[in-house]
């Protein structure tokens, strides 16, 4: 894995295009996947025994706990903290064929010629600073907006509003974390976004003085 990293790394030095260069670096250093041990991932990390799927991003500091298992198609946004045994995205299967059974779209299991297509995955999407409590159930194809959180047990069976405080089986909004006004000020700020050295210095428990700093753009 180091050798194939650094080859990735020197062969992208000939790559002029910025963009480009970034696609070939995700396509070939996969770094979310089952780990033995805990990994760091784009500054989080997802912790050993999470189970983390192709095809899922997780960003900048957010962090996955023992237990947790993400599916496939899943972006998970920065600041996100993900307790125990949480289950994100995990797949669907057709009410309302023949059987619920994956044998009518995938030839795996009968290496019969299939022509009926399922969307077992659609995109499940977690946005930023989303905190999700142990053992909550995300259902696949569902996005929960930034700053939402789902308390521990909870099923959640379709969207989450931003800052929405969700609990309950099917998950219900308890509450909202801020009013109104302050969350619509907080989405626009897109704080998660800023750098390391702006954020740092942010009074965090004074959310009226973050947004004064945050919106003067100091
Ligand atoms: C959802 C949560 C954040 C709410 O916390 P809170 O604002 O302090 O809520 P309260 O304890 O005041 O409870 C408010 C009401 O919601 C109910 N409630 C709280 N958490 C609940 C949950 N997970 N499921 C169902 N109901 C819940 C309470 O019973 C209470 O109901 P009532 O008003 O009928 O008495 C919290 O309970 C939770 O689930 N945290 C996750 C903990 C966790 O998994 N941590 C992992 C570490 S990473």
């Amino acid at each position: 894995m180091i050798i194939k990293k650094v080859l990735v790394n020197f062969l992208c030095c000939f790559i002029p295009v910025k963009k480009i260069r970034k696609q070939v670096r995700k396509k070939f250093l996969k770094r979310n996947k089952v780990y033995e041990e805990e990994k760091k991932v784009s500054s989080g990390f997802v912790s050993a025994q999470a189970f983390i799927d192709d095809n899922v991003e997780v960003g900048e500091y957010s962090y996955i706990c023992p237990g947790s298992r993400v599916f496939f198609n899943t972006r998970i946004g920065k600041f996100c903290s993900i307790a125990t045994d949480v289950t994100i995205g995990a797949s669907l299967h057709p009410l309302n064929f023949l059987s619920t059974h994956p044998f009518q779209y995938s030839s795996f299991y009968m290496g019969n010629e299939v022509n009926i297509g399922f969307n077992t995955f659609p995109e499940t999407i977690i946005e930023n600073d989303v905190w999700i409590g142990c053992h909550a159930v995300i259902k696949c194809g569902v996005r929960i907006g930034t700053g939402a959180v789902i308390g521990s047990g909870a099923v959640v069976t379709k969207d989450v509003p931003p800052y929405a405080v969700m609990v309950g089986i099917p998950a219900k909004i308890l509450k909202y974390r801020f009013n109104e006004e302050t969350i619509r000020r907080l989405l626009k700020t897109e704080w998660w976004n800023l750098p390391k050295e702006k954020l740092e210095k942010l009074p965090f428990s004074e959310i009226e003085e973050c947004l004064k700093i945050l919106e003067s753009g100091e």
